[in-house]
C-alpha cells in the first residue's frame, strides 16, 4: 500500500466509523436517562450524518468510492457492541448515563485521532480544501466531548453520593 492509497483507506474508513456511529448514536441515545444526555446524542447523531457526507463528497471528488471493502472498523463496532452489553447490565440510570458518556467521549478521541492523522496526509499531499474540511468535523467533535464532561459530571457526583464509602 502507497502514501495515496493509506490516505485513500484512511478517509473509507473514517467515513464507515462516521456512518456506523451516525446509525448507532440515537439508539444509545434512546436509553440515556438525564434529558440533557439524550439531547446530546441525538444532536450529534445529527451532526455525525453531515460528517460522513463530508467525507462520501470528499472521496467522491477525487475519484474514489466511499464504501471502501464496505467494512466498518473493527474497533468501532467492538466499542459500540460493548456499550450496548454493558448499558444492559446496568440497573442504575445514572450509571448507564455514565457507560453511554465514556463510550461516546472514547468514540470522539477515535474520531479525533483518524482525523488529525487523515488531515496531515491532504496537507502534505497538496490537498489544501480536504485538509481544510478535514478539520470542520474533529471541532465538532471537540465540542461534543466538551458537552459531554459537562454533562457527566454532576452525574459522577450524584452516582458516587449514593455509596458514601466511595464518595470523599
Ligand atoms: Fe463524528
Amino acid at each position: 500500500m502507497n502514501y495515496q492509497r493509506m490516505m485513500i483507506k484512511d478517509l473509507q474508513d473514517l467515513y464507515q466509523a462516521e456512518s456506523e456511529q451516525g446509525r448507532q448514536l440515537p439508539q444509545l441515545a434512546s436509553r440515556a436517562n438525564n434529558g440533557a444526555l439524550r439531547a446530546a446524542l441525538e444532536q450529534h447523531a445529527a451532526e455525525t450524518q453531515q460528517q460522513a457526507l463530508r467525507l462520501r463528497q470528499m472521496l467522491e471528488r477525487i475519484g474514489e468510492t466511499p464504501g471502501g471493502e464496505g467494512e466498518v472498523p473493527s474497533g468501532v463496532r467492538g466499542l459500540i457492541s460493548e456499550t450496548f452489553q454493558k448499558a444492559e447490565q446496568v440497573q442504575d440510570p445514572d450509571i448507564r448515563d455514565l457507560v453511554l458518556i465514556a463510550a461516546a467521549q472514547k468514540m470522539e478521541h477515535y474520531e479525533i485521532a483518524c482525523y488529525g492523522t487523515a488531515r496531515a496526509m491532504a496537507h502534505t499531499a497538496g490537498m489544501d480544501e480536504a485538509a481544510r474540511l478535514l478539520q470542520t468535523s474533529p471541532d465538532e467533535e471537540e465540542s461534543t466531548d466538551k458537552r459531554l464532561t459537562d454533562i457527566a459530571m454532576p452525574i459522577h457526583k450524584q452516582a458516587a453520593q449514593r455509596e458514601p464509602a466511595f464518595a470523599q
